[in-house]
């Protein structure tokens, strides 16, 4: 199949281009970014998209600095809403179905269960609102499918793990939010999913990793992985809320991700998150 990957050189973007050039189902990827193609372009994109004539484009590209956004609203709905339009339309034109990658961040969180793909979003921040927005610019594709996932890791990028790790190796120590709850995804389980999703699906899917934690949970189990592989100096670790860290964008208390719909398209849930916490950190 020939598929268009935006945000390749992404965190997600990078697993998923891994993943899906190693299926024996052979894909012609084209893989683009900021400096291929400027989602924000209306022109540009239907242009790259015209050249290319993917079957199917997956959108990973974003604007993801979530606090970032609260006092540069213009350019996370730039890219996240008006580009996300960008793709949708282009891919349309062309007949390219479309996979949009969206977020848990579309919810309030403040519900005490997981929320499924019918429920309402109502999100808190701009980002949030941008990806809402680009969610309803996928949706007026024919044949898209908007994927949410939420509190990724991986490889090729920034992240909570990886900066925990940068703390406790130089000795801590730590305090981490304990009243935020939600699905610790490695990028690389989802893009394995994502890769299930390629013969079709349409309408809104929830993907993330099984099970969830808080971020103090999440910072105790990658103490824990690391500590069965390498020695770490004793390191205290407290819980802290989310007002004492102070951070400009607002989050859900509690964004768990359930699905109601994996089975009906084919698809086994993503591995729990603290078994693939374990691998990542032991490939
Ligand atoms: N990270 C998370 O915890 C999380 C959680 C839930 C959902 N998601 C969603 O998952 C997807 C992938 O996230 P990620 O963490 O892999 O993000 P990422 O590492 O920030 O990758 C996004 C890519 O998009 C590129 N990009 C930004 N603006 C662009 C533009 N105008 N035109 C073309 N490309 C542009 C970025 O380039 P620059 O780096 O140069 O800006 C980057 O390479 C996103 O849709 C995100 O909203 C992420």
């Amino acid at each position: 199949m020939r598929i268009t990957i935006t945000g390749a050189a992404g965190m997600l973007g990078r697993d998923l281009a891994a993943v899906l050039s190693s299926s024996p189902q052979q894909h012609q990827l084209h893989l683009i970014d900021i400096q291929e193609c400027d989602i924000t372009g209306r022109g540009q994109v239907r242009a790259c998209l015209e050249a290319a004539r993917p079957q199917l484009v997956i959108h990973a590209a974003a604007y993801t600095n979530v606090d970032g956004a609260e006092s540069d609203a213009e350019s996370a709905l730039r890219v996240n809403a008006e580009g996300a339009r960008n793709v949708a339309l282009a891919a349309a034109e062309i007949g390219a179905r479309l996979i949009y990658i969206s977020t848990d961040y579309v919810f309030d969180g403040c519900r005490d269960r997981p929320y499924v793909e019918d429920d309402r979003p109502n999100p808190l921040n701009v980002y949030g609102r941008s990806k809402w927005l680009g969610e309803c610019a996928a949706g007026e594709h024919p044949d898209s499918l908007v994927v949410r996932t939420a509190w990724l890791y991986g490889r090729h990028g920034r992240h909570f793990p990886g900066a925990i790790l940068e703390q406790a190796r130089q000795g801590g120590p730590l305090r981490v939010v304990n009243d935020q709850t939600g699905c610790p995804t490695w990028t690389r389980d989802l893009a394995q999913g994502l890769a299930g999703l390629l013969g079709g699906g349409r309408g809104t899917l929830h993907l993330a990793g099984g099970g969830s934690c808080t971020w103090y949970g999440f910072a105790l189990a990658v103490l824990e992985e690391v500590g069965k592989r390498e020695p770490l100096p004793p390191v205290a670790v407290e819980p802290m809320s989310t007002a004492e860290l102070g951070r400009a964008a607002p989050r859900p208390r509690y964004s768990v991700l359930e699905s109601n719909r994996l089975a009906e398209l084919g698809l086994a849930p993503l591995p729990h998150w603290r078994d693939a916490l374990g691998r990542f950190f032991s490939e």
